[in-house]
């Protein structure tokens, strides 16, 4: 399987990655590739928000004639944690089905026998999106690995799924801008939080343009957030209410009087703060950079500069 311009095989109904574009992670997307050419089971596994579910969306997906096998995208997120029961097979196995119903496979009684016939003579890329809630997961996909010799699965899941012939991958955040720069815009440019930041701002703010005064505000922003996608999702969409400045003031700013708090949890501490956009604080026009910046369109050809 290559990746690259892609086409949707199956697209899973909800999943809202979708409707943005994948920043970056080339070279994640190449290894996960290859880890799935040798083994039948790879877990990506990372901490929570860091992109696990958007890089297996975009592994769903692969340009036409590349790769003929089936691929069915299985969205466990939703499934009740209470279904965490290892002997609670039947959720798994249902949402296992309807993923089939979306790819517009007729749908037999749902059973894990039924599902394991199914696939018995298919050629099929299972993707089970966050698995890490449902203790079941491990046996379900065990099963219709031995029963199902043309089946392949990729889980994401905060951990592995601890079963014999598991490949895991551990995603990274998100490249950063180095803090020692003399150019923090191309830095912000050139890294994927920094440009994951920029896109989000101006979804939610369209004229949101990078200058050089906001530039090491934003790359600050990355920074203590760690290069979590989620995380700088939420900062991101703070600018239509909160200049940079003071989206930087807030994240240093501790909560419980102590200023090493946000340093010890950055991505806790941050999000939970982002959370805040108190109606006071906001100023009409405030928020956005002056002109004179970088807006989509011009900051998509920057590449390169990976930092970790
Ligand atoms: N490389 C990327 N490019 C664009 N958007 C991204 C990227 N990585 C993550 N995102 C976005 O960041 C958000 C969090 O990512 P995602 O849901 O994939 O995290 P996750 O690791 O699966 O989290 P969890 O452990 O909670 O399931 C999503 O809105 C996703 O679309
Ligand atoms: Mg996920």
């Amino acid at each position: 399987m290559e990746v690259g311009e892609a086409r949707a095989r199956s697209r899973p109904g909800s999943a809202v990655g979708w409707l943005t574009p994948l920043i970056g992670r080339e070279a994640e997307l190449a290894d996960i590739v290859r880890l799935l050419e040798c083994s039948r089971l790879v877990t990506l596994t990372g901490a929570g928000g860091v992109g696990k579910t958007r890089l297996a969306l975009e592994l769903s997906v692969a340009p036409e004639g590349a790769d003929s096998r089936e691929c069915v995208f299985v969205e466990l997120a939703p499934l009740d944690p209470s279904d965490r029961e290892p002997a609670q097979v039947e959720p798994v196995v249902s949402a296992i089905w309807r993923a089939l119903a979306a790819n517009r496979a007729q749908v037999p009684w749902p059973s894990l026998e039924a599902l394991c016939d199914h696939f018995s003579a298919r050629h099929a890329l299972l993707v089970l999106d966050n698995c890490e809630h449902l203790g079941v997961v491990p046996q379900v996909t065990e099963l219709l690995l031995s029963r199902c010799a043309g089946v392949s699965v990729l889980a994401t899941s905060r951990l592995p799924l601890e079963l014999t012939g598991e490949a895991t991958y551990h995603l990274p955040p998100l490249t950063l801008p180095p803090a020692e720069t003399s150019d923090p815009f191309a830095a912000v440019l050139s890294s994927e939080a920094g440009r994951l930041f920029l896109e989000r701002a101006q979804r939610s703010l369209p004229a949101f343009v990078l200058t050089p005064d906001a530039a090491p505000l934003v790359a600050e922003i990355c920074r203590h957030l760690d290069g979590l996608a989620l995380a700088i999702e939420l900062a991101a969409a703070r600018v239509r209410v909160l200049a940079p400045r003071r989206v930087v003031r807030s994240l240093r700013t501790p909560r419980d009087g102590t200023g090493e708090h946000a340093r010890a949890a950055p991505l806790a501490a941050g999000v939970a703060r982002l959370e805040l956009p108190a109606p006071s604080r906001r100023r009409a026009g405030s928020p956005a950079s002056t002109s004179g910046g970088v807006g989509l369109a011009s900051w998509s050809n920057h590449g390169g500069g990976r930092t970790r």
